[in-house]
C-alpha cells in the first residue's frame, strides 16, 4: 500500500482549537504515514495577517507538535500557491497518495484558487462540514463529519487585542508564547493605562467595542477596528496648553495649525495621537493612522476605517448625551445615513458654542451631499 501525507495548510495567525481538531478528526479518517503542517507565507485570502511568517510557524510548531512543520513558504518569501507545493510534494514522492485539508472557509472559495483542476488531480481533498457563512463546499470535497468548534482567527486577535478570555480556544503554550511575544497588541492595554486617565481609557475600550461590534455591518477587519479605537485618543493626556508645542517640536503637518491653537486647541490631540500609536505603538497601518488623525474633523474620501472611528467615539456606550442610543442604532443598520448624522450633530454643535468653527466638516459635508 502507498504512503499516505496529509498535508494541512492555512494562515495559523494564530493556529487555535478549532485548527487542531480538524487536523485530529482528518487524521482519524485518513491514518497518514506523515502529517505536514504548512503555515502560509501569506495567504491569499487574508490581506491583515498581523503575525510576521516566522511568527506564525513557531505558533504553528507548538500548536501541532506531533506533525511537520514545512518551512517551505516561509522560506520563499513569496505567496506559495497549494499546486506548487503538491507538485513539488508529488515529484519528491511520486508513490504518496496525498491527502489536504483545509478549513471550510478556504474550501468555500476552492474554485477561485490557482488551477483547481490540476489540484482535484493531484491530492485528495477534505474539509470540515462546519457549515459556512457564505457559499457552497465544492461536490469534490470529503467531508469530514464531526463538529468542529467555532473559532476564527481574526476573531481571537481581536479577543487578544482587548485583553479578553480565549484559553477555551486556543492552545496554552501558543497563548504563552504570544503573551512572550507581545503578539497581536496584548500589551497596548496595559500600555494606554499607564498613559491615559481611568475615564479616557474606559471610553477608548468603549469605543474599540462598538468598532469591533460594528466591523462586519461597516465591511472593516474587526481587529483594525478595534486597534483604531483603542488608540484614537492616546494623545488626550497631554494638557491642552502643550499641545501646540508638541506639535511642533514633533513637526507634525497640521492644516490650520495657528487658528486650531488659538481658537480650538483640543482638537490637535488627533494629529498627536496618531503620531504616538506610530512612535510608541508602533502602528504602521496607514487606514488605522488616519482613522485616528480624522476622527474629529473628517476628512475627504474617508473609508469605511474611519467613517466607522469617527462615529464610535461620538456615540460608544461611554457617552451619555440623548441621541447617542439612537446614533448606536442606526449605525447598526445604515453606515452611510450614521455618518452623514453624526457629521450634521458636530456641525450644529460647533455653531452652539458661537465660536470659530473649523472648516474641515462643513467641507466633507459640502462633498457628501453636493
Ligand atoms: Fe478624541
Ligand atoms: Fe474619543
Amino acid at each position: 500500500m502507498s504512503a499516505r501525507i496529509l498535508v494541512f495548510g492555512g494562515s495559523f495567525d494564530p493556529p487555535h482549537k478549532g485548527h487542531q481538531a480538524l487536523l485530529k478528526a482528518a487524521e482519524e479518517k485518513i491514518h497518514p504515514d506523515r502529517v505536514i503542517v504548512i503555515p502560509a507565507y501569506h495567504s491569499p485570502w487574508k490581506r491583515n495577517s498581523s503575525a510576521l511568517p516566522e511568527q506564525r510557524f513557531q505558533m504553528a510548531k507548538l500548536a501541532f507538535p506531533d506533525a511537520e512543520i514545512s518551512p517551505l513558504e516561509m522560506r520563499s518569501r513569496r505567496r506559495v500557491y497549494a499546486v506548487e507545493i503538491l507538485r513539488r510534494l508529488k515529484k519528491e514522492n511520486p508513490d504518496a497518495e496525498i491527502h489536504f485539508v483545509i478549513g471550510s472557509d478556504l474550501a468555500v472559495r476552492f474554485d477561485e484558487w490557482k488551477n483547481p483542476w490540476e489540484l482535484r488531480k493531484l491530492a485528495r481533498w477534505w474539509t470540515a462540514i462546519r457549515p459556512p457563512k457564505n457559499g457552497k463546499i465544492p461536490a469534490s470535497f470529503n467531508l469530514i463529519s464531526r463538529a468542529m468548534p467555532e473559532i476564527s482567527s481574526t476573531d481571537l486577535r481581536t479577543r487578544l487585542l482587548m485583553g479578553e478570555e480565549v484559553s477555551g480556544k486556543m492552545d496554552s503554550r501558543v497563548l504563552e508564547w504570544i503573551n512572550q511575544e507581545g503578539l497581536y497588541g496584548v500589551s497596548i492595554l496595559s500600555k494606554l493605562k499607564k498613559i491615559l486617565k481611568p475615564e479616557r481609557l474606559l471610553h477608548s475600550i468603549s469605543v474599540a467595542r462598538l468598532s469591533r461590534n460594528l466591523s462586519s455591518v461597516w465591511r472593516v477587519d474587526s481587529f483594525e477596528a478595534a486597534l483604531a479605537g483603542l488608540l484614537h485618543d492616546a494623545g488626550r493626556s497631554i494638557p491642552v496648553s502643550e499641545m501646540k508645542s508638541y506639535c511642533q517640536k514633533r513637526r507634525l503637518r497640521i492644516p490650520l495649525l495657528r487658528e486650531v491653537s488659538a481658537y480650538q486647541p483640543i482638537l490637535l490631540h488627533a494629529y498627536i495621537s496618531e503620531d504616538i500609536s506610530r512612535r510608541i505603538f508602533g502602528i504602521k497601518n496607514e487606514d488605522i493612522l488616519k482613522a485616528i488623525r480624522h476622527h474629529t474633523l473628517g476628512a475627504f474620501a474617508m473609508g469605511n476605517l474611519e467613517r466607522l472611528i469617527y462615529v464610535c467615539d461620538t456615540c460608544s456606550e461611554d457617552r451619555n448625551y440623548s441621541e447617542a442610543a439612537q446614533l448606536r442604532e442606526l449605525a447598526a443598520r445604515d453606515p452611510q445615513e450614521a455618518f452623514l448624522e453624526c457629521l450634521n450633530g458636530k456641525i450644529r454643535h460647533a455653531l452652539s458654542l458661537r465660536g470659530w468653527i473649523h472648516p474641515f466638516p462643513i467641507q466633507v459635508w459640502n462633498s457628501l451631499i453636493l
